[in-house]
């Protein structure tokens, strides 16, 4: 590791401290929220939304690029509370079957993944990007393979190595920090990869392909959810280029990239595409961004009445307003109003992405690397 890589890591690890303090794991939601460090609370909001100035030249574009990690790093504490809250421990979206509830649709996602993969008791498995642990540990559970999580926001590793405990699978789990676009396994380490709407972070989709291909053993398989701008886009079109932008803004992402350009990465850096199926395209009588969209006749179940509620338009309306009294009485830290905006923005963007289907974020590919 290069020394302005090590004094990034240690810079990161004493805000994350400095941040979130040493009590990591007891406290989840807004009570986590609570209980931050007002003044570095205040510098991480900053920090990430210095590079959201609503600008889409070249140049804005180019320095979001450049700031990745520290831009995903400072994005990932101040929204995880947030994320916990409003939609549990796995940090992704998933089909809905009529009724089928919230917890089972994302669980249901996670084994279809594994299932792709060829995931299998015995397999050590790497998780890119791999959040607070949801999916890993659902995974383990589902496969009985061993699983390590890679992420470069210490505060999500604290967290999934706590929850790995508390759920007496510490010893299928580890979760490791580290930048995915320069992983430190040696070449060939894992029989099978999986990454969950947590690339589209890179500032290069080769980039971190290349990474993934060099640490998977040959003939391993890497299976992705990838979140990418389809066919129907067309980044000159200023409504189309708008909706891009708001997921960028609110969703901590230097740059979104179409189908395209990732199947090409995938290619170029020498997987065989074996699968390339976006699972967002179809008629499903319940959407994807249902939980985004305040429309109460998708809710399947009155058990996913609560989880509708936070994340509806009206419930997102009620956090944001209440985030924001918190915020003026000193209850709150200075800048979670900013955070609830930027959520907000991302949402809108979501839904109106998926609504004209120039957005998904279960691009789903199969990829192999080849055995010689
Ligand atoms: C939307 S979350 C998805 C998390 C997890 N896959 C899940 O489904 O719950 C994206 C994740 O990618 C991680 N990430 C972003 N950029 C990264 C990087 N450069 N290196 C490693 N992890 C990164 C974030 O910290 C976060 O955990």
């Amino acid at each position: 590791m290069s020394n302005t890589e090590q004094e990034l890591r240690q810079r990161q690890a004493q805000f994350t401290k400095e941040l979130h303090g040493d009590d990591i794991g007891s406290k989840t939601g807004l009570s986590a929220l609570l209980s931050k460090n007002k003044n570095a609370q205040q510098e991480a909001v900053n920090k990430y939304l210095r590079h959201w100035d609503g600008k889409t030249d070249q140049d804005a574009e180019q320095r979001r690029l450049d700031d990745y990690n520290e831009a995903t790093h400072s994005y990932y504490n101040v929204v995880t509370d947030f994320y916990e809250y409003g939609w549990g421990s796995s940090f992704h979206f998933s089909r809905f079957y009529p009724g089928e509830n919230f917890k089972a649709s994302v669980a249901r996602h996670e084994h279809y993944l594994a299932y792709m993969a060829g995931i299998q008791k015995g397999d050590l498995v790497l998780d890119v990007g791999c959040g607070v642990g949801g999916p890993a540990r659902e995974i383990a559970r589902f496969t009985g393979a061993s699983i390590v999580g890679l992420n470069n926001n210490d505060y999500q590793i604290a967290k999934a190595k706590h929850y790995a405990r508390k759920y007496k699978l510490a010893d299928q789990l580890e979760f490791v920090k580290g930048d995915f676009m320069n992983m430190e396994f040696p070449e060939n380490t894992f029989d099978k990869v999986y990454a969950i709407e947590a690339t589209c972070h890179a500032p290069k989709l080769e980039g971190v392909y290349e990474q993934i291909y060099k640490v998977l053993k040959p003939g391993g398989t890497f299976a992705v959810y990838e979140w990418v701008m389809t066919a129907n886009y067309d980044e000159n079109n200023p409504e189309h280029r708008k909706i891009a932008y708001e997921i960028e803004v609110g969703d901590g992402i230097p740059k979104m990239y179409s189908v395209d350009v990732a199947r090409d990465a995938l290619q170029k850096v020498g997987f065989d595409v074996l699968v390339g199926r976006d699972l967002a395209d179809n008629d499903d009588d319940v959407p994807w961004y249902y939980p985004l969209t305040g429309e109460w006749k998708y809710v399947q179940t009155l058990g996913d009445l609560a989880t509708f509620f936070r994340t509806s338009f009206i419930g997102r309306k009620v956090t944001t307003t209440m985030v924001s009294l918190m915020e003026r009485v000193g209850i709150a830290p200075q800048g979670s109003r900013d955070v609830t905006l930027a959520l907000e923005e991302a949402a809108v963007g979501l839904v109106a992405g998926g609504k004209q289907k120039l957005f998904t974020p279960m691009m789903l590919f199969v990829a192999k690397k080849p055995e010689n």
